[in-house]
C-alpha cells in the first residue's frame, strides 16, 4: 500500500518527530487576582482553585507558579472603592499598583508582569469606561486609559494590555507611554474581544458585571469575523506589540484568520467560562479534567496563537513537564 498513514504513528518516538504543534510553559500567562487590604486569600468560588491574594500575599501564587516554570503573569486589581469615573485605577496607590510594586521588589527580574489596563472593575457602574448617560464616551475614556497604563508601568508593569475595547486606544496610549519615556513597555492588545458570556465566572471573581445594559455597544458581535480582523488591523498600525483574541475556544476559526493576516504574535485568552466549563463537567463526572484541558489549550496553539493565557497554567505546565503534550 502507498499510503498508509498510520506508519508514523506507531511508536511514542515516530509520533514525536512528526508532531506539528509545540507547547512550552514559556508561552503561557497566569491571571492573577489581587485585592485591596492585608492577608487576604479567598477563594473564588466561580473559579475553582483559583483566590482572590492581597499584594502582601502574592507570594503564595507566585512561588508555585515558578515552580512550575510559569513566570508571566497577568494581573488584575479588586479596589475597596469604586466611582463614577474608577478613579483607584489610576491612584499610584491603587491596589494593582501596589501588587505591582511588591512583586518587583520581591522577584526583580524573575517575572514578568502584565497589566490588564480598563476601568470596569473600578468603576460603580461597571462599565469599562466614562458615561454620557448610559453610554460609554470613547474619547473622554482614552484620557483615563492613558492615566492608568502610566500609573501601572510606574508601579512596575513590564507589559500592559488594554481590555476596553475603545476606538484609537493603542495610538493615544502609545503616544502618552512615550511621552513618559516607557519607550520599552509593549502593549498587548486586547484587539479581538467579543461581548461575550464566557466572561461570567470573571465579573463574579472580580465583582465587574455592568450596573446597567451590557458592553455590546464596544465588544464585538459574535458574529463577526472581518470586523475582527478591521480591528487587528487598526491596532497593528497603531502600535499594538501583541494581538489578543478573546475568547479562545469558540473562536479559533477568528484565531487562524488572524493568523493568516498579521505578522504580530497572536494572544488567546482561554476565558473563565472556559474553564468553568472544564471543570464542572469534570466534576460531574463526563469528561477527564486533564485530557479536555491538554486538548483544548493544544487546539488554541493548533489554531496560530503563539502565546495563551489560561487558568490553566499551571496544570499545563505540568503536563508539559511530564510530556503529555508538548
Ligand atoms: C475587562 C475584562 C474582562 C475579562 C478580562 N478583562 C471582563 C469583561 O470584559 O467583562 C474576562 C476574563 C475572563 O472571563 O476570564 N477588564
Amino acid at each position: 500500500m502507498i499510503n498508509r498513514p498510520r506508519r508514523t504513528r506507531t511508536n511514542p518516538f515516530v509520533r514525536d518527530l512528526v508532531r506539528e504543534t509545540r507547547v512550552s510553559e514559556k508561552s503561557l500567562i497566569l491571571p492573577i487576582f489581587i485585592e485591596e487590604g492585608k492577608n487576604i486569600k479567598t477563594e473564588i468560588s466561580s473559579l475553582d482553585g483559583h483566590f482572590r491574594y492581597s499584594p502582601d500575599r502574592l507570594f503564595e501564587c507566585v512561588d508555585s507558579a515558578l515552580e512550575n516554570g510559569v513566570s508571566k503573569f497577568l494581573l488584575f486589581g479588586i479596589p475597596k472603592n469604586k466611582d463614577e469615573k474608577g478613579s483607584s485605577a489610576y491612584d499610584d496607590n491603587g491596589v494593582l499598583q501596589e501588587g505591582l510594586r511588591t512583586l518587583k521588589q520581591q522577584y526583580k527580574d524573575k517575572i514578568y508582569l502584565i497589566s490588564d489596563v480598563c476601568m470596569c472593575e473600578y468603576t460603580s457602574h461597571g462599565h469599562c469606561g466614562i458615561l454620557d448617560g448610559q453610554t460609554v464616551n470613547n474619547d473622554k475614556t482614552l484620557e483615563y486609559l492613558n492615566k492608568i497604563a502610566i500609573s501601572h508601568a510606574k508601579a512596575g508593569a513590564d507589559m500592559v494590555a488594554p481590555s476596553d475595547m475603545m476606538d484609537g486606544r493603542i495610538l493615544s496610549m502609545r503616544n502618552a507611554l512615550d511621552h513618559e519615556n516607557f519607550l520599552n513597555t509593549p502593549i498587548m492588545s486586547y484587539a479581538i474581544k467579543y461581548a461575550s458570556s464566557f466572561y461570567g465566572p470573571f465579573r463574579e471573581a472580580a465583582g465587574s458585571a455592568p450596573s446597567f445594559g451590557d458592553r455590546k455597544s464596544y465588544q464585538m458581535d459574535y458574529h463577526n469575523v472581518k470586523e475582527g480582523l478591521k480591528e487587528a488591523i487598526i491596532d497593528e498600525s497603531e502600535g499594538a506589540d501583541i494581538l489578543m483574541v478573546k475568547p479562545a475556544l469558540s473562536y479559533l476559526d477568528v484565531i487562524s484568520k488572524l493568523r493568516q493576516n498579521t505578522n504580530l504574535p497572536i494572544a488567546a485568552y482561554s476565558v473563565s467560562g472556559e474553564y468553568a466549563m472544564i471543570k464542572n463537567a469534570a466534576k460531574a463526572g463526563l469528561i477527564d479534567e486533564y485530557g479536555v484541558m491538554c486538548e483544548s489549550a493544544v487546539s488554541i496553539f493548533r489554531s496560530g496563537s503563539d502565546i495563551l493565557i489560561t487558568y490553566f497554567a499551571n496544570e499545563l505546565a505540568k503536563a508539559i513537564k511530564k510530556g503529555d503534550i508538548g
